[in-house]
């Protein structure tokens, strides 16, 4: 019988979307990051997975010397998500430099350290020791942080020591530098316009918004610190709402948090405005629940005809 030759309908090609985002100059070869502290400084995670395969890796927030981080228990399981407050605890930017760097150099994926101070000064300090140092693409500066000048106030919650920090930070690399913002405030728009206004190349959005359990047998707050960051499915609706509302305000890229543990949730984040996403809680359940999500929206591309991420936003009117 003579062969004949298919011809394929366009519906048939084989469409492989172009996975890679660029976020403020952090070129990533696709838009997935594990969440900052959910992951250690990528050796701990990286025998379970295969880093490689990510976008990158923000590892866990570093000071300028090492925190103890908050007296135990430091975790708290909801039904729909979980508390924390670990009060950052970290081995110090020198120590990560010197110890779990060079591991995470022999990784091919993006490599974003996370960074928390107490004043303009300490983020500035951590900026300008990071800014030659091989192996680290871009800087996340945490601003969830107390600020001991103004009296504990967090600097994210308050829009002129934000843009300060973004200032302080920006002037003192040249890496592209992504801004995390709290939850915690009444105007999360209010907030992204500052630290865009003071040079952020992009915004990450969001930290743990802050909850509370109690221990009704010891009749005690659930968590040594009494208060934790709420993280999981339970805060995936607010995050997707300021990812909205952000979007719809500022120029600049941003990178969606909070309860992402699949391909959809991701999708409805990348839909909403955001250029990457970061999954942090569902890592703790399931390690390589990141590479699961970008199978699947790269799935979700070919199926229906995507051929960027940058194709993916849904129209606002
Ligand atoms: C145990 C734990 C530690 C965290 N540590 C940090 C941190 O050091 N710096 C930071 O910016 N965010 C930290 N976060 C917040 C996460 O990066 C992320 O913003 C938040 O958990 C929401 O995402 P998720 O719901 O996917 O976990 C931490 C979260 C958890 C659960």
């Amino acid at each position: 019988m003579k062969k004949t030759t298919r011809v394929k309908m366009p519906q048939d090609q084989d469409i492989s979307p172009d996975m890679s985002v660029d976020v403020g100059g952090l070129k990533l070869k696709n838009p997935v990051l594990l969440a900052s502290g959910t992951c250690g400084y990528g050796v701990e995670i990286g025998d379970l997975i295969d880093l490689s395969a990510l976008g990158g890796i923000v590892v866990k927030g570093l000071s300028l010397k090492p925190r103890q981080g908050n007296p135990p228990p430091r975790i708290a399981e909801t039904p729909c998500g979980l508390l924390n407050s670990i009060g950052l605890e970290n081995i110090g930017i020198e120590a990560f430099i010197r110890d779990k760097l060079p591991w995470l150099r022999k990784i091919n994926t993006r490599v974003i350290v996370n960074i928390l101070g107490n004043s303009q000064e300490e983020y500035a300090s951590l900026a300008r020791r990071i800014d030659g140092t091989d192996g680290i693409d871009a800087i996340e500066v945490n601003i969830s942080c107390p600020n001991v000048l103004a009296g504990g106030l967090a600097i994210g919650a308050d829009p002129n020591a934000a843009a300060g920090v973004t200032r302080a930070v920006k002037a003192a690399t040249g890496l592209p530098v992504i801004v995390k913002l709290s939850p915690n405030v009444t105007d999360i728009v209010e907030i992204a316009r500052a630290v865009t206004a003071a040079g952020a190349d992009a915004i990450s959005l969001i930290n743990t918004p802050l909850g509370m359990a109690i221990d009704i047998d010891k009749r005690r707050p659930a968590l040594g610190n009494v208060v934790g960051g709420l993280s999981g499915p339970a805060i995936k609706p607010i995050a997707l709402r300021m990812v909205w509302q952000v979007a719809g305000a500022i120029d600049v890229p941003i990178i969606g948090i909070g309860g992402i543990s699949s391909a959809s949730d991701a999708l409805e984040f990348l839909m909403a405005g955001a250029s990457a996403i970061e999954v942090g809680t569902a890592t703790l359940v399931k390690p390589s629940v990141a590479i699961d999500i970008i199978a699947g929206v790269r799935d979700y591309m070919k199926k229906n005809n995507f051929l960027r991420i940058d194709d993916l936003p849904i129209p606002r009117d």
